[in-house]
């Protein structure tokens, strides 16, 4: 996936435009209201979304292509950026107050989602928040193409995706306090001016602090 990515970015630069998702403010206002400090993004891209946290939070991004990296440190100077792969333990002992995790989560077969999901809690902080987009089963490609898992199509020739139900995006995050969830439409204003409207779903939750039972 990583050459996918890395080519498009290098033929098509800041390929979404310049302006943050509006999740990217959704997120921004629970994380104030929530006192956080730090915030992990994995799959950063070139920075779209972590220059709305950056001038209010201590903001790391991990990212795989090194196309996009060059692009995020010169559009948004106040984030570091990490080149490397969000399925992986990056900094094994670094742990943030929230994750923001814009449309990556649907991009990997069921392992591999878990695998990430395992990943960003492990970097999380007791009572951390997640804010995670996804595709959503009501967007225009669920259904489209040939069937590679439950719910995951080849939706373009080469590339495929899952489509959530809000049942499926609660299954993968149930071992969090749950305190949103919600579908939105994110219009996409590409480059080259055209735009693409889809339809995603939000999920956002709290990492519950294990209780240790031995302490007196
Ligand atoms: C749909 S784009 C979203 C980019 C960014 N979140 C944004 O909204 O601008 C998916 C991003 O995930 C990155 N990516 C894909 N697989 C990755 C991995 N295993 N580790 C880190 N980044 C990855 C891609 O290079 C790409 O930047």
């Amino acid at each position: 996936m990583g050459d996918y990515w890395e080519q498009r970015f290098s033929s098509e630069g800041m390929i979404w435009g310049k302006s943050p998702s509006r999740t990217a403010y959704h997120a921004l206002e629970i994380f104030k209201e929530h006192h956080v400090q730090s915030v992990l993004v994995p799959g950063s891209g070139y920075g779209r979304n972590t220059k709305a946290f950056s001038s209010i939070f201590d903001v790391e991004g991990i990212e795989i292509s090194t196309e996009a990296l060059a692009i995020a440190e010169e559009w948004d100077p106040d984030s570091r950026f990490i080149q490397g792969s969000c399925l992986e333990p990056i900094l094994p002992n670094k742990t943030y107050d929230a994750v923001y995790c814009f449309d990556v989560l649907h991009l990997f077969l069921a392992k591999e989602r878990k695998q990430l999901i395992e990943n960003c809690l492990h970097h999380l902080n007791p009572s951390g928040l997640v804010y995670f987009t996804c595709f959503s089963d009501q967007d225009k490609n669920y259904g489209v193409g040939a069937k590679i898992e439950e719910g995951t199509y080849e939706y373009i020739q080469g590339k495929y995706a899952h489509f959530f139900s809000e049942k499926d995006l609660l299954q993968h995050f149930s071992q969090l306090q749950i305190l949103e969830t919600g579908s939105c439409k994110e219009i996409l204003n590409y480059n080259d001016h055209s735009t693409k409207e889809y339809h995603l779903r939000y999920i956002v939750g709290r990492k519950i602090q294990k209780v240790n039972h031995d302490e007196p």
